[in-house]
């Protein structure tokens, strides 16, 4: 099996597995998308607000790696003119249920990041969030991210950080901090050099780190109690300015 085909074979397990990580509610149903938001919501917090998603309106934006929908939704909702592509066709199901829930439009369908089913000079914004580091080579994406953006478009992506807090702590429990179960087939940290490097073609490029530790609620057991009731406190007495560059999202706004 080719290493594109694993990924989508991974995510299309994923989605309808590990995600129940974040719900108990029947897969796809109404409830199953209001209780992945929730989590999803706090996670994007910053990236959300750097994204500016409620001056997307009527922009044409393509979010590239959409997963459930859960953020193109919110592009549509704001205005947008929303496409959306996913390489799983679990993830794109789901996605299109979201909408029809919502009553809103958007082209939703299956699509490889790293060979856009689009013409030179398409869009607004290009968004790709969570996806760069899970497909084989994301260098290749991210250009044609580029490729497909109009001059003067805007690209907003999120790596995640190999110098990062959440790295060590993976390294240090030996825990997947990733994904809980089954590696996924890529699944690539970078550092915010290389995270420069990719985005090099644009015209201006800007990094900001995000995701400091925080309480967990998801995880049991020792390993979480210890985590809560002595990590965090240690953390918290860090200075803003040392903790800052070892944040676990890379989160890179972009102009071509
Ligand atoms: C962690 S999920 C993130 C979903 C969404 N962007 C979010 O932030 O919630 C990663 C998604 O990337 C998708 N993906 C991975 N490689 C891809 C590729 N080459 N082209 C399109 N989608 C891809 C997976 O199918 C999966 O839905």
């Amino acid at each position: 099996m080719n290493k594109i085909k694993q990924v989508q074979k991974y995510w299309d397990e994923y989605t309808t597995e590990i995600q129940t990580q974040f719900t108990s509610k029947e897969l796809g149903s109404r409830e199953y998308f209001q209780e992945i938001k929730i989590h999803h919501d706090k996670a994007y917090a910053l990236s959300n607000q750097i994204l500016d998603i409620p001056n997307l309106t009527g922009k044409s934006v393509l979010e590239v790696g959409c997963g459930i929908g859960l953020d193109a939704l919110e592009y549509a909702k704001h205005g947008a003119r929303v496409t959306a592509i996913d390489l799983s066709p679990i993830c794109i199901n789901l996605a299109k249920r979201y909408f029809s829930y919502n009553n809103l439009n958007g082209v939703l369908r299956i699509g490889n990041a790293e060979q856009l089913p689009y013409e030179d000079n398409e869009f607004d914004v290009v968004v790709a969030r969570q996806i760069l580091m899970f497909t084989p080579d994301p260098q290749k994406a991210v250009d044609e991210m580029l490729r497909v953006l109009k001059p003067g478009g805007e690209a907003v992506a999120l790596l995640h950080n190999r110098h990062s807090w959440y790295a060590l702590l993976g390294k240090v429990t030996g825990t997947n901090l990733v994904a809980q179960a089954k590696d996924p087939p890529v699944n690539t940290l970078h550092s915010i050099k290389e995270a420069n490097q990719m985005f090099q073609k644009f015209s201006v490029v800007k990094i900001i780190l995000d995701k400091f530790p925080s309480k967990t609620k998801r995880r049991t057991g020792v390993l979480a109690r210890l985590y809560n009731l002595a990590f965090i406190p240690v953390t918290k007495i860090i200075p803003t300015r040392i903790i800052k560059p070892f944040g676990w999202y890379i989160i890179i706004k972009a102009i071509k």
